[in-house]
């Protein structure tokens, strides 16, 4: 799969992917990652936990990526299409606040990407996914609605999904993710979040 690491880009395989994961307690994959704060945030105060940031936007991983710490890597990838190297490797996953086809893919039960999680998580592994009202709006959905339709899709692909907790402005301020900041301040500050565990 393919890494970034500042400018450069480079490929990894499961061989070498291994070695940087012994001794960890626990790979934890964020999906969307974004500009990767929360990928940073997670690995330096979990030193014993290895993190990864998925995004399909490269030039959004370059600033993060060249100060990761050890305990950090990101990754280029399509969230419908994740890489088989990841496969039964992650014991959490994260979703912050999806737009564009990783949004669409949880609401329409898209095949790639729900079995691409389901394969990249262990037995028991946790997912949580947090969503917005605005970028659900603009997929023509209600907050609660959409998170209602993705309670649904997760729970069909073998996840055991607890009811959706509504959050605050408050609860977006303490969210670590740069989005998470952007709408807590913003003019639409609703926002959901669902624990899933899988069966
Ligand atoms: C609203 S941003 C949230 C970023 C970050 N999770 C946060 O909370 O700050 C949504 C991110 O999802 C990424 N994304 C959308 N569709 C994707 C896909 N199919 N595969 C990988 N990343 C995707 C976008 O590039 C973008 O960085």
């Amino acid at each position: 799969m393919e890494i970034v690491r500042g400018k450069q880009t480079s490929f990894i395989n499961s061989f070498e992917l291994a070695e940087r994961l012994n001794g960890y307690t626990n790979l934890h994959i964020d999906i969307g990652t974004g500009d990767g704060r929360f990928v940073e945030h997670i690995a330096r105060s979990n030193p014993k936990i290895f993190v990864i940031g998925i995004d399909a936007c490269r030039e959004n991983l370059q600033k993060i990526s060249h100060h990761a710490p050890d305990n950090a890597l990101f990754v280029i990838a399509n969230a419908l299409a994740l890489p088989a190297e990841l496969n039964g490797l992650a014991g959490t996953v994260t979703i912050n606040f999806p737009w564009g086809s990783l949004l669409g893919g949880l609401l329409d039960n898209e095949t790639g990407l729900l079995t691409g999680l389901r394969k990249i998580t262990r037995a028991k592994a946790a997912l949580e996914v947090r969503l917005n009202g605005g970028a659900l709006a603009e997929a023509g959905w209600s907050l609660e609605e959409g998170t209602c339709c993705i309670q649904d899709v997760l729970a069909q692909n073998g996840f055991a999904v607890r009811s959706p907790v509504w959050l605050t402005p408050h609860d977006l301020r303490a969210c670590p993710t740069s989005w998470a900041k952007r709408l807590a301040f913003g003019r639409d500050p609703r926002a959901a979040y669902l624990k899933c565990i899988k069966l």
